[in-house]
């Protein structure tokens, strides 16, 4: 969370820097700002605005701010409310330092409290704040030193201070003093570096570098840099320089198009029948020789023939789709699967197991609990050095060139091109596809169900682009009609059982999420333990009900609801039972193993009706981020 871009070189930073928090904005939009060094006078020029980036714009656009060397800062707060004075960069009391940071300074208020006992005055709530006071009472006693090279001064004093900090950060940090460079460093947040002709660029993700260079040099944790327009110093912890190559970006997947639709979640949606599509075709591969069909991977799939359970580390709508994913693994599978909140699972990890699968399943790559989740199994089974309970590890992300890519090896890419919508549609569904992808081959391995089931389903996902496309048409007209139904509405249920109890989540989030109804989700037969109490005429129930192991009892669970006058919606097929519910958003007859995909979409699409006929910013909702990269 939060977006940091930082230039130097040749060309105007300003525009520069709007162009890239532009692309950052889905990190964050409390706040945003920009802090350059004027080219003339040799001065910090800082502006700040509160609120998106639009703002920002709109108060510095048209200005003529000289300067090659900047830095930008696009926020979700944390630590202070969201308003002008906390926004970033933060200067020091010279007004000469001024830094942008992504993470959280864990330790801020002991180093502010010293510093405020020092008479230093801080200006904002920030924990960030502390960063700059501190690197300006270091290049003070560097100052006694008489270092010659004033950015070589500069890097020794952010060095110096970043042994004093605690917590995770991504920062970038200027001082007029040395008008060229620019010292950048990272420790458990995103940072990468672009690679111009005599220019660079750095910044939190991709997207913000694209458009000025395709050669990046990802930073690796706790190094610093520094960079001047005639070329970068790279070090790692113990001040070692580094030399690697840098690797090229693949633009194709950053383009951003918003194509005819108002907002891009709506378009995302309906890119979900292409991307079943592609994924048909990269992953669902015919052996030539047997005409066997296998799931195609990018690594070597034999050390999963020894797994025996399965635990899948996520947050968020990732969560729900483990939750989808760890029944087919169980369920079809056959494999004892369990899915942890990636936040709870670091601070209470279950007892280490031999044979183990460790899954994290995260769309940006970058969510700071899954991340460190991950790192705290794979070293305490490290720390074993027992054979049996080695970390075997599969990340599922649509970014592999995150810092999920960079932790894990075996890398499931569901290659749904880059989602800008804060909520995630697309990024999901290619996360179920990715589950139903490993069931299969655990199925294949396991020998949990036999070929002709196998391929039966196999065969299923092969059927469905068209009727996705049919559906996400057909749903797209009903959402827009049932929208109006929700002008009042201040709480909705939805119900799910089995295969689908996590798309019930999962529609709850998202209508949560961007049309700001409260709303939750149940497993259908636990309505009656509580949630039951809630509902009334004004609280509609959303009940998925696809035929198969638990079609009559969902019926019946629904049956409980609209005794106690609830407006009852089915995501449902039009056959006997079915015609209990007051509206019925219809889905295709199809196996059971497959609703998940059918039912997800009438979901997401309504949400987003909800929202867009709200008026709501539905394509960045307040208070959230789609890369959440403090813990
Ligand atoms: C944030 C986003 C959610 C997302 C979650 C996990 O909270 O707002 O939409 O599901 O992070 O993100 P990840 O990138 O790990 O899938």
């Amino acid at each position: 969370m939060c977006g940091i871009v930082a230039v130097t070189g040749y060309r105007k930073a300003l525009s520069l820097l709007l162009d890239g928090l532009e692309k950052l904005e889905y990190r964050g939009y409390d706040s945003a700002g920009i802090a350059i060094v004027n080219s003339e006078n040799k001065e910090l020029v800082c502006n700040k605005s509160e609120g998106k980036l639009i703002n920002l714009i709109n108060k510095v656009g048209q200005k003529e701010i000289l300067g090659t060397v900047g830095i930008g800062h696009t926020r979700w707060a944390t630590h202070g409310k969201p308003e002008v004075k906390n926004a970033h960069p933060h200067l020091d009391s010279s007004g000469k330092v001024a830094v942008v940071q992504n993470g959280i300074i864990e330790n801020f208020l002991e180093l502010r409290n010293k510093l405020e006992e020092e008479g230093i005055i801080f200006k904002s709530d920030t924990d960030t704040e502390v960063i700059p006071h501190l690197i300006n009472k270091e290049l003070n006693n560097l100052k006694k030193l008489n270092l010659e090279d004033s950015g070589s001064t500069l890097l020794i004093a952010v060095r110096n201070v970043l042994s004093d900090l605690e917590g995770a950060y991504a920062l970038a940090v200027l001082w007029s003093d040395a008008p060229d460079s620019l010292v950048i460093a990272r420790r458990q947040a995103p940072l990468i570096i672009g690679l111009g002709e005599g220019e660079f660029i750095c910044a939190s993700d991709t997207p913000a570098i694209v458009d000025f260079t395709q050669t990046i040099l990802p930073m690796e944790d706790e190094e610093i840099a520094l960079l001047t327009p005639l070329g970068i110093e790279l070090y790692d912890s113990n001040n070692e320089r580094q030399y690697r190559n840098p690797i090229s970006l693949k633009c194709s997947e950053q383009v951003v198009d918003k194509k005819n639709f108002r907002h891009y979640m709506h378009k995302e949606i309906y890119e979900q029948p292409e991307l079943t599509q592609k994924w048909i075709k990269n992953y669902l591969i015919k052996n030539s020789e047997s005409g066997l069909i296998k799931v195609n991977y990018s690594f070597d799939t034999n050390f999963l023939e020894n797994i025996e359970r399965i635990q899948i580390l996520a947050c968020g709508t990732s969560r729900h789709a483990s939750m989808v994913g760890s029944y087919l693994l169980e369920q079809f599978a056959g494999i004892p699967t369990d899915v942890f909140y990636a936040s709870e699972f670091r601070y209470s990890p279950p007892p280490i197991l031999p044979n183990t699968l460790t899954i994290g399943v995260t769309q940006s790559g970058e969510t700071a609990d899954t991340l460190a989740a991950l790192s705290m199994e794979i070293s305490r089974r490290e720390d074993l050095k027992d054979e049996l309970c080695k970390p075997n590890l599969i990340a599922i992300t649509n970014r592999p060139d995150s810092s999920i890519g960079r932790q894990i090896s075996n890398v499931i890419d569901i290659s749904a091109g880059i989602e800008i919508g804060v909520a995630a549609t697309k990024t999901f569904f290619g996360q179920l596809l990715s589950f139903y992808g490993l069931a299969i081959t655990f199925a294949q391995i396991k020998r949990s169900k036999t070929d002709d089931e196998i391929n039966q389903l196999i065969s299923n996902l092969e059927n469905l682009p068209p009727l996705l496309k049919e559906l996400v048409d057909q749903h797209n007209e009903i959402s827009e009609k049932l929208a109006h139904d929700f002008s009042d509405i201040k709480d909705v249920i939805f119900l799910g059982r089995g295969i689908n109890y996590p798309i019930a989540l999962e529609g709850a989030l998202k209508l949560k999420e961007i049309s700001y109804i409260h709303a939750a989700g149940y497993p259908a037969g636990e309505m009656k333990h509580g949630p039951i109490a809630l509902l009334e005429k004004k609280v509609p129930v959303i009940s998925i009900a696809t035929p198969g192991k638990v079609f009559e009892k969902v019926i019946s669970n629904a049956q409980e609801a609209k005794a106690r006058d609830s407006y009852l919606i089915g995501i449902a097929p039009k056959c006997d039972g079915t015609e209990i519910f007051d509206y019925l958003m219809p889905l295709p007859l199809s196996d059971e193993w497959l609703s998940p995909l059918l039912a997800v979409i009438p979901l997401q699409l309504l949400s987003y009706h909800i929202a867009a006929h709200r008026g709501l910013d539905v394509d960045q909702p307040r208070n959230l981020a789609k890369s959440v990269t403090v813990e």
